[in-house]
Parts: structure tokens; sequence; C-alpha cells
């Protein structure tokens, strides 16, 4: 922001206190909550992601640990769309690692010893979760009129379906 940016009339709105976006603040209030779940899940499945990454074994190894980091870059780079788009709704996002669990619907998985299908079943599973979850923001996008975040939404389901069916065709391949 340069400093004519703060010279103009609005400088009092402030964004988290006024809806920046021509939405009603229900609207609002509605869309940055499921935003902030789908933050929650992002960083979820990226952490797992990662984690499969970084424990993968067995004769598959390099391309599953490649396959795995792609997938990881991609979900991260969702993660920041997410949160700014929440904010340039005039709402808040998610602050720390406690938010993150507390809104987070996708689980963890902390088990020392998980075999290399295992690892990419839970991954499909949770993708298709997220795709899910994903439609049902889109229906309160909808709801509430707010056509960009549904056009976000529907960029993201098509990237997390394409994780699936990545996933999918090794799976069922073994
Ligand atoms: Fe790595």
């Amino acid at each position: 922001m340069t400093k004519n940016d703060t010279a103009g009339s609005n400088v009092s709105v402030r964004a988290g206190s006024e809806p920046t976006a021509d939405l009603t603040r229900e609207g609002v209030t509605e869309i940055s909550k499921e935003l902030r779940h789908l933050l929650a899940d992002v960083f979820a499945l990226y952490v797992k992601t990662k984690n499969f990454h970084w424990h993968m074994s067995g004769v598959h190894f390099r391309d599953y640990h490649l396959l795995l980091d792609e997938h990881a870059d991609q979900i991260f780079a969702m993660a920041d769309d997410v949160a700014e788009r929440t904010r340039k709704i005039g709402g808040n996002t998610l602050r720390s690692i406690g938010d993150i669990a507390k809104h987070q619907r996708l689980r963890d998985n902390d088990r020392e010893s998980f075999s290399p299908k295992n690892m990419l079943i839970e991954l499909r599973t949770d993708n298709r979760e997220l795709t899910r979850f994903l439609r049902l923001a889109h229906e309160i996008c909808e709801e509430h009129n707010d056509v960009a975040t549904a056009s976000l939404i529907e960029n993201w389901i098509d990237q997390t379906e394409r994780r699936s069916w990545f996933l999918s065709e090794i799976v069922s391949g073994q």
C-alpha cells in the first residue's frame, strides 16, 4: 500500500470490521466460518501428505515420495488462497496451530507404522472428503451470491479431484 492509498475517504473502514465485498453481514459470517474449517482441513491434509512423503518406503519409494511432494505443494498453495479470500470478504481466519486443531474435520494420523498402500488409501479418502467439504462450501457461497469464492472453490475441487484420481489409479492397480 502506498502513502496515497491511505489518503482516501474510506480510511476508517478496516478490513475485518466491514464486509469489503458486496455481501451481507450474515453472508460474510457464514462463508468465513466455512472457510475457516476448510483452511484447517487443508493444513491437516498438508501435514499428513508431508508425513507420508517423509515416511514412505518400498519399491515405489521414489514415485510415491515425489507424487506426495507435488500434492503437498498444491495443498499448501491452496491454504494461502483460502485465508486471503476470507480476509478479502471482511472475515477473520485461523491464527494458530491450536486454532487448526479446533476447526479441522480431517483427522491426523500419528501411527508409527503404516504401509505405503494404506498411506495412499487414506490420502485418497481424505481428498475425497475434502471435495465433499468444498462442495458444501460452494453451496453456501451460492446461497449468498458470492460468485468469486465459489469460482475459487471450483478450481480447488478440480485440483482435489485430480489428486484423488492419481491416488485412486495407483491403489486400484495394486
Ligand atoms: Fe521433501
